[in-house]
C-alpha cells in the first residue's frame, strides 16, 4: 500500500519501531548466547520512545552526562546496567551516578579517578570503575569520529598506566574492575575490530602481570551501517561483528564482555522527512530548497556525511539537484549534485539513515521551530512508510 507521506507535517522525524525491534532482536540473538552485555549509547539517540523500547529489550545504557543518566533511569534502564563515560564528568554528575549506584564509571584520567574516589568516600561508598585506555588503533574512519589514536583527548595513555594503577591501589573508595576501549565510529572493516581484540589481549596480559583481576572488558561501540543503500541491509551485520570478538578476544570464563553500540542500533530506523519549498535555478546548479536544515540533521554540514535521499512523491524523469536547507550557512545542505526525480514545490523528500546522531544533534539556530515526530506504532497501515 502506498504510504501517505503528504499527510506528515514537515520537517519531521519518522521512526520505524518495527525495524528498531527487529534490530534489537538481531543484536540479542547474537550477543546473548555468548553472555555478552550490550549497553546502548544514548548519545546516538535519546528519544524517549526509542529508549523505552531499548530498555524493554534488556539492554544496558552507556551515558556520557548526568542528564543522560537521568534519562536512562526515567526510561526504564536498571541503575546497575548503566555505565558512565566521558572526559569531563562534573561533580554533580558524579554525585548523581553515585547516588543511584550505577554499574560502572568509565574513567578517562587520573584526576578524574581521584575526584570520584573523594566524592564516593564522602558518601561512604565504594564504586566500581573501569579504565578507559587509549588503544592507539586507527579506526580508519572520519577524522572527527576517530577516538583511539594517540593525539586524542580520550582515554588514558599506556605510559601513564603504572601511575594510575598505583593510585587505584591506594584509593579505598574505588574498585578497579574493568577495562574500557573505544576506537571510533562508523567502522565497517572487521579487521579494525580484530586489531582491537589483539590490543586488548596485550592489555590483559599487562593487568595479569600487575595482579589486577579485570572482570569486565568493555570494547566500546563503533559498528558502522549502510548509508549508501539503506534499503539493502537495514539490519547491520551483527553476526560478523560479534564473531570477530568471539574469535580473537581472549576471555576467561569469569570475564564478561560489554559493548556500547549506538549507531548500529538506531541509525536505520529513523528518517528525516522534508518538503520542497522552492526549486531555484542557479548559474550552474539547480537547488531544491527544502524545509529541513542543518538544524535538524547536521551530519552532512559537519562531516560531509552522505545520506541517501529519495522522493516518494515524484515519479518524473531524473534531474540533478543540490538539496539545501533554509539556514543562513553555506554548509546547510543534505546532498550535492544528486539525481532525483524532477521536483516541484510540495514534493516530499526522505533523508534516510537519520536515526543516529540526527535528532540528538539538532539545534535552535535561526530560532528554528520545534521538530515533529512520528512513530510507525501510532500510524494506521495506510500511513506506514
Ligand atoms: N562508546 C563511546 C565511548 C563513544 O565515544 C561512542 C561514540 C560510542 C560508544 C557509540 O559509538 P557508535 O556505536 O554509535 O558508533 N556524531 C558522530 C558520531 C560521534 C560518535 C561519538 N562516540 C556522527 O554523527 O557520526
Amino acid at each position: 500500500m502506498e504510504p501517505q507521506y503528504t499527510d506528515l507535517n514537515t520537517p519531521c522525524y519518522f521512526y520505524d519501531m518495527d525495524l528498531l525491534r527487529e534490530t534489537l532482536g538481531s543484536i540479542s540473538s547474537h550477543a546473548s548466547p555468548n553472555g555478552y552485555k550490550v549497553h546502548y549509547a544514548l548519545k546516538a539517540n535519546s528519544n524517549d520512545r526509542l529508549l523505552r523500547t531499548i530498555s524493554q529489550a534488556g539492554f544496558g545504557a552507556d551515558c556520557v552526562s548526568g542528564n543522560e543518566i537521568q534519562k536512562a533511569l526515567e526510561t526504564g534502564f536498571a541503575p546497575a546496567d548503566i555505565v558512565f563515560a566521558g572526559v569531563g564528568k562534573a561533580d554533580w554528575e558524579i554525585d548523581l551516578a553515585l547516588n543511584h549506584d550505577i554499574g560502572f564509571f568509565n574513567c578517562e584520567s587520573l584526576p578524574e579517578i581521584e575526584v570520584i574516589a573523594e566524592r564516593a568516600a564522602l558518601k561512604n561508598k565504594k564504586t566500581r570503575i573501569a579504565l578507559r585506555i587509549n588503544p592507539e588503533i586507527d579506526a580508519k574512519t572520519h577524522y572527527y569520529i576517530t577516538t583511539g589514536i594517540e593525539e586524542n583527548k580520550f582515554g588514558i595513555n599506556r605510559e601513564d598506566l603504572p601511575r594510575v594503577l598505583q593510585t587505584c591501589r591506594e584509593l579505598d573508595a574505588v574498585e578497579l574492575k574493568g577495562l574500557h576501549v573505544h576506537i571510533g565510529s562508523q567502522i565497517t572493516d572487521m579487521d579494525v575490530f580484530k586489531s582491537l581484540c589483539i590490543r586488548v589481549n596485550e592489555l590483559q596480559e599487562y593487568f595479569r602481570r600487575e595482579h589486577i583481576v579485570i572482570e569486565h572488558i568493555n570494547v566500546g561501540g563503533g559498528l558502522g551501517i549502510n548509508y549508501e543503500e539503506p534499503q539493502d541491509g537495514p539490519i547491520p551485520d551483527f553476526d560478523s561483528y560479534f564473531k570477530t570478538f568471539r574469535e580473537f578476544l581472549h576471555l576467561e570464563p569469569w570475564q564478561q564482555l560489554h559493548f556500547e553500540l549506538g549507531r548500529a542500533v538506531t541509525g536505520q530506523c529513523g528518517k528525516l522527512i522534508t518538503r520542497v519549498l522552492y526549486v531555484k535555478d542557479g548559474i550552474h546548479t539547480r537547488f531544491a530548497v527544502v524545509d529541513a536544515g542543518m538544524t535538524e540533521l547536521i551530519r552532512p554540514a559537519l562531516y560531509h556525511a552522505y545520506h541517501k535521499i529519495t522522493s516518494p512523491t515524484s515519479q518524473r524523469p531524473e534531474k540533478k539537484y543540490d538539496v539545501v536547507g533554509p539556514i543562513c550557512e553555506s554548509s546547510d545542505y543534505f546532498g550535492k549534485a544528486i539525481d532525483l526525480p524532477e521536483l516541484s514545490r510540495g514534493d516530499v523528500l526522505v533523508i534516510h539513515t537519520a536515526g543516529a546522531y540526527g535528532e540528538v544533534m539538532r539545534s535552535f539556530y535561526n530560532l528554528r521551530d520545534h521538530l515533529k515526530f512520528y512513530y510507525s506504532d501510532d500510524m494506521s497501515r495506510k500511513h506506514k512508510i
